[in-house]
Parts: C-alpha cells; sequence; structure tokens
C-alpha cells in the first residue's frame, strides 16, 4: 500500500510585516534549518473514510472525523479533497512532525498545511501544480490568522525569497550577495490573530497617523528590496533598523525582542528587527561572516530559547 511524506520549510519576514496587511509590499524568505513534514500511510485494514491524526507537537492525536470544521488540519484536507474532486478518502494514518517552533512568526501553521496538502495530494496520485498549493494554503491560513495578506503561504509554498504585495503576482527576489541571517526566539508565543487584531484597532482610531506609518514601512521595502538586489549590506541592515523603529511605534515589539534586537546590533549586527507578527516570537539580525558566531553566543547567553544561522544564497559569493 503506498506511503507518501512532503515537507516544508519555515519562513523569515525580512522587511514589512503588518504594513502588507495593508497592501504595503513586504520582504520574506524561506527557513530551510526548519521545517514541517507529513506522512499518509495506508492503512490496509481500515475502513474507508477511517482517518486518524497524529501531530505530537500540538499533542493531537485524534480521529479525522472528531475535529471540527475549522480545525486548520481538517480544513486542509476538505480543501484539498475539494479541489481534488475527493468526496471519500481512503482509511489511513496522517502523521505531522515539526521543528519549527508554534506561534513565533516563523510559519509554522503555513509549513504545516502545505506538507499536509502535498504528502495528502500525492497519496490520492494526483499532486497539485504549486499554484494551487498556495490557493489551497491560503485559504486554510484565513482558520489561523482570519485576515492573512498571504505572504506567508506564498514564501512556503515557492520556497524562494519574495517580494510580496497582498493580491498580486509576487516576485522572486534575487540577492547579489549571500544574506547571513541569526534569528533567536523570545520564548514568548504570540497569536497573529490578536496582534493583526490589535493594529486593525489602533489603525481604526488614528487612520491617518497608522496609514501614514504603513506607507513609511512600504518605502523601506521598496528600498531594500534595491539593496538585497544590488548586494548593499549595510544600507539593508539600517533599513531593517528602520523598519523595527516603525514596528515599535505600531507597538507590536515587545520588551524582550527589543532587548535581544539592542544586544544583537551591540554585538555587530548590520541590522535587526523583529520577524512575523510580534509581541514576542523571534527575531532576526543581518550579520557577516565575521560577527555571527559572536551574535549566536550573546543571543544565547542572552536567554534567547533557540538561535538559528540561515543563509539566503547570492549571485555572487
Ligand atoms: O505568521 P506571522 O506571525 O509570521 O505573521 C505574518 C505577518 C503579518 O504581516 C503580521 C500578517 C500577515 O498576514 O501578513
Amino acid at each position: 500500500m503506498p506511503s507518501t511524506s512532503s515537507h516544508s520549510p519555515g519562513k523569515a519576514i525580512l522587511f514589512g510585516e503588518h504594513a502588507v496587511v495593508y497592501g504595503q509590499p513586504a520582504i520574506a524568505v524561506p527557513v530551510l534549518q526548519l521545517n514541517a513534514t507529513t506522512y499518509v500511510l495506508a492503512n490496509p485494514i481500515g475502513k474507508p473514510g477511517e482517518v486518524s491524526i497524529e501531530a505530537p507537537d500540538i499533542g493531537l492525536f485524534e480521529m479525522l472525523s472528531a475535529l471540527g470544521k475549522e480545525n486548520p488540519i481538517k480544513s486542509a484536507i476538505n480543501e484539498t479533497q475539494k479541489v481534488l474532486k475527493i468526496d471519500h478518502l481512503p482509511a489511513c494514518k496522517i502523521s505531522i512532525v515539526s521543528t519549527i517552533p508554534i506561534a513565533s512568526g516563523l510559519g509554522s501553521g503555513a509549513a504545516i498545511t502545505i506538507s499536509l496538502i502535498r504528502a495528502l495530494s500525492k497519496f490520492l496520485g494526483q499532486e497539485l501544480l504549486d499554484s494551487d498549493v498556495n490557493a489551497i494554503a491560503f485559504e486554510v491560513d484565513k482558520y489561523y490568522h482570519g485576515n492573512p495578506s498571504g505572504i506567508d503561504n506564498t514564501v512556503i509554498t515557492y520556497e524562494k525569497p519574495i517580494y510580496f504585495i497582498r493580491e498580486n503576482p509576487f516576485e522572486i527576489i534575487k540577492p547579489m550577495f549571500p544574506i547571513n541571517l541569526v534569528i533567536a526566539d523570545t520564548g514568548i508565543k504570540s497569536s497573529t490573530r490578536e496582534m493583526v487584531n490589535g493594529v486593525r484597532q489602533r489603525w481604526s482610531a488614528d487612520e491617518i497617523k497608522y496609514g501614514g506609518f504603513f506607507t513609511e514601512i512600504g518605502s523601506i521595502v521598496a528600498e531594500a528590496k534595491i539593496s538585497i538586489e544590488n548586494g548593499d549590506l549595510q544600507k539593508l541592515g539600517s533599513l531593517m533598523c528602520q523598519n523595527q523603529e516603525i514596528l515599535h511605534k505600531i507597538e507590536v515589539s515587545h520588551p524582550t525582542l527589543d532587548r535581544l534586537i539592542n544586544l544583537a546590533m551591540k554585538s555587530g549586527a548590520l541590522g535587526a528587527k523583529l520577524s512575523g507578527a510580534g509581541g514576542g516570537g523571534n527575531m532576526i539580525a543581518l550579520t557577516d561572516k565575521d560577527h555571527m558566531e559572536e551574535i549566536i553566543s550573546n543571543l544565547k547567553e542572552a536567554g534567547a530559547r533557540m538561535v538559528i544561522k540561515t543563509r539566503v544564497e547570492g549571485r555572487k559569493r
């Protein structure tokens, strides 16, 4: 009997989170050091439709039929079946494992969804196009986020650095030089839905002020794209710090994020900011090779839960 698997990376938003929800551009990169993997195993002695789900990282051990309609795993399976026009699943066991911290801004939800869509469609003998996978994952992300921009599902589906504007075709960015990033987890869980809702409330209370912040972020992102393509890493770092200042103003930073960001800068980073929805979760620091190890060891010493390095390849070394 068949068994299939698929894995998807994590992601980091380099620039433009939150403002992207309001139509501004953002830049995101895949984080290949982290991943979510889904295995689908046929159960030859099970009855048709008998599907068990195991996702130990989120403490889920259930029959599919017992999950509520708005459960993101159930909705990923339902949406995949809808697109493939398959009413009943053969008996199988679906196992999901992930090294991506949950509720931390590194794309855990979208990575789980995308690995699940791909493993299940392969299992059903009908592999989907990336564009279909992306569209299904976007629908499912609405269960996690409420009003997602679509950047998470897009960067994780295509596994390439992207320049993204909501409801527009995305662009793959080709950096001139490699981009070395250190990513550190505050260990503080934060709900993207709540953070996005908080920004919306503050925006509704003062649309002019917040609209101004979002436009400023949009200009930083446009400059950042040029710096990445031209290989101006000094400039890129300073743009990250400018983006962080505005994220602070829109009240999505957190004292622990601020502390780790300052520490990374003092340790020689070219730039640093929170990444994702904020309120906890992860910060990222741009570094050259010479300062990387010092930044990592200082962040660890300061109590960061998980510190990883990742590299976005460039056209030149
Ligand atoms: O999923 P997170 O925590 O990385 O946040 C996504 C980024 C936001 O801009 C805050 C929301 C969105 O939908 O783009």
